[in-house]
Parts: C-alpha cells; structure tokens; sequence
C-alpha cells in the first residue's frame, strides 16, 4: 500500500475525514492498476480515474461548505486552491480520453499525489481548529 490514511490527518469533522479517507483508497486503487497497466485494465483505469475526479469534485463542495459555514480564517484562499485544482483536473479529465492514455493516468497519478495529498495533509492542518471549534 502506497498511500496510509494516518490519525494525524483528522480535521474533526466526520463527513470531511470519511470523505479524506476514501481519497487514500482511491489513490491506491489508482496506484494499483497503473503498476499492472495492460490493455485489459484501460477500462477499470478510466473508472478510477473518474471516480478520483469525482470525488474530487464532491469533496471540494462539502469542505467549501464547512470553511463557510464554520467562517474559517482565510477561507477564500482554500477555496481558491480548490478552484486551482478543479481547473487542472478538467484538463485531465479531458486528456484521459486521448491516445497514449498511460500519460494521461501517470498524469492523474502524479496530480493527486502532489496536490490531492499535500492538500489533505498540509493545508487541512491550519483548518482542523476551525472546524473542530465549529462542531462543538
Ligand atoms: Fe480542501
Ligand atoms: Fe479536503
């Protein structure tokens, strides 16, 4: 397993760490089948591709929920990322449909890797007080 979901990554709010959690089995489900990339596994590939897309996507809009709702300092600027991402994983979304797809998934991987997680693990960190103060 490539991607651990750690304690340390716990905002406080259950729907935001369920959702955080299942990025990390996502990744590795990704992580999986690009290591046993053929051509028979293109079609689960383009599944989990567009399912960590999705997810994405849903789990930007509950955290923008929560980062307003709970008025979060310096929330403007984490939705901004978020719209830095959604931006990014459009042209992704639409280059897995292309040739050379194993580009396309390897560029999935890699986006994921270095924003998804380091979002997850880094900018979260500053919000978990917020959302933490917010629920009691
Ligand atoms: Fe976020
Ligand atoms: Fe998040």
């Amino acid at each position: 397993m490539k991607y651990v979901w750690k304690d340390e990554y716990i905002v406080g709010i259950e729907e935001i760490d369920t959702q955080h959690k299942h990025f990390f089995e996502i990744f590795d489900e990704l992580d999986e089948l690009l290591k046993n990339y053929s051509d028979e596994n293109e079609e689960s590939l383009i599944f989990a591709s567009d399912k960590l897309l999705n997810y994405a996507l849903y789990h930007f809009s509950t955290e923008e929920v929560y980062l307003e709702k709970c008025a979060c300092p310096a929330a403007q600027e984490h939705i901004s990322s978020h719209d830095t991402y959604r931006e990014k994983m459009q042209i992704l979304r639409d280059n897995i449909r292309k040739p050379n797809k194993i580009e396309g998934f390897k560029a999935i991987q890699d986006f994921a890797e270095k924003y998804l997680i380091k979002h997850i693990v880094n900018v979260h960190e500053k919000y978990a007080d917020c959302f933490k103060k917010c629920q009691s």
